[in-house]
C-alpha cells in the first residue's frame, strides 16, 4: 500500500467554521463583506447560518426549484448565498433572478463564492417598492411566471402598508403551485421599529397570518401558508448576537404555496 493510499483526509475534513473565525482573520471579511454593515444580517454574520437549508420543508422548496424550466427569484438577495445553496444542490443558476436595490453585495458574493462564470442569475438591480410589475419594467418579464420566490430577510424591512403592497407584488409574478420561502425577525408582540432605512414592521404569527388574509382577499388568490415563530438560536444565531435585542426577539419561518 502506498503512504498516500494509507492517509484518510476526511479527518481533517471540519464541515462546521465554528469558532475559527478569529480576531486576526476576521478583520479581512470586514473590508469587502462589512462594506454594507446598515444590516444585522450582514454585521452578524448571517449570511453564513442555514437559512432556508435549516427547513424541514427544505426537500420541498428543492422539489420546486427543480421542476423542468422553474424561473427562481431571490428577492433582496444580498451576498445571494440563497441561490448559491439551491445551485449546490444542483439547481441550474440559468433561470435564476436575484434581485436587489444595491449592487454592491451582489457583486461581493462573486468574490464570496468564487463563481464568476458559473453563477448565471441575472441580476436585477430595483427597488422592489417602487419597480412595477409592467411591460417595460426589469420584472415584466417575470410577472405570473416565477415558480420560487426567496425572500429572506427582507420583507419585514418594510412597514405594513409597505409589506401589504411588497407581497401583492409577489402574488403579481406568482402562479399557482409558486412557493415563497424566507425567514426574518420577529416580536412575540408584533410591532413597528424606526431603524435607518425607514420603519419596519415584525410580526408574530397572528399578525403574519393577518397580513396575508389581506393579500390573499384583495389579490383573490388562496395560500397555503406555514409560518412558524421559532427562537433565533434554532437559525444558528450565537447568544452573545442577540443581547441587543429585546426579550421577546423571535425568528419568523414561512414558507407559502399558491393553491389557486
Ligand atoms: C437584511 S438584507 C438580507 C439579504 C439576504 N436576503 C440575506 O438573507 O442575507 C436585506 C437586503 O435587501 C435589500 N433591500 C432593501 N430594501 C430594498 C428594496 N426596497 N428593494 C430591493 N432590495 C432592497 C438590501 O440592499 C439588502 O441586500
Amino acid at each position: 500500500m502506498s503512504a498516500q493510499a494509507a492517509i484518510d483526509c476526511s479527518v481533517w475534513y471540519q464541515p462546521e467554521i465554528g469558532n475559527r473565525l478569529k480576531p486576526e482573520t476576521r478583520f479581512v471579511f470586514p473590508r469587502p463583506g462589512m462594506a454594507s454593515r446598515k444590516y444585522p444580517c450582514i454585521g452578524l454574520w448571517m449570511f453564513l447560518l442555514p437559512g432556508i437549508a435549516g427547513f424541514a420543508e427544505f426537500p420541498s422548496v428543492l422539489e420546486v426549484a427543480r421542476r423542468p424550466h422553474a424561473n427562481i427569484l431571490d428577492l433582496g438577495c444580498g451576498l445571494g448565498q440563497d441561490l448559491r445553496l439551491l445551485a449546490a444542490h444542483g439547481v441550474p443558476t440559468e433561470r435564476m433572478w436575484a434581485l436587489d436595490i444595491e449592487a454592491q453585495l451582489w457583486n461581493l458574493g462573486f468574490e464570496l463564492f468564487r463563481d464568476q462564470g458559473r453563477m448565471h442569475a441575472g441580476f436585477i438591480q430595483a427597488d422592489f417598492q417602487t419597480t412595477d410589475l409592467c411591460d417595460t419594467s426589469p420584472l415584466g418579464a417575470l410577472t405570473g411566471k416565477v415558480d420560487l420566490i426567496m425572500a429572506s430577510q427582507f420583507l419585514h424591512l418594510f412597514d405594513w402598508e409597505g409589506q401589504l403592497a411588497a407581497s401583492k407584488k409577489i402574488v403579481g409574478l406568482s402562479k399557482p403551485g409558486t412557493m415563497l420561502v424566507g425567514f426574518q425577525q420577529g416580536r412575540e408582540q408584533a410591532r413597528e421599529y424606526i431603524r435607518p432605512w425607514g420603519m419596519m414592521f415584525y410580526h408574530n404569527r397572528e399578525s403574519f397570518l393577518r397580513l396575508w388574509e389581506s393579500v390573499q382577499k384583495q389579490t383573490g388568490t388562496r395560500w397555503k401558508i406555514q409560518v412558524a415563530a421559532v427562537p433565533l438560536q434554532d437559525w444558528g444565531m450565537e447568544d452573545e448576537d442577540l443581547t441587543w435585542m429585546p426579550e421577546d426577539r423571535i425568528g419568523m419561518n414561512f414558507l407559502l404555496t399558491r393553491e389557486e
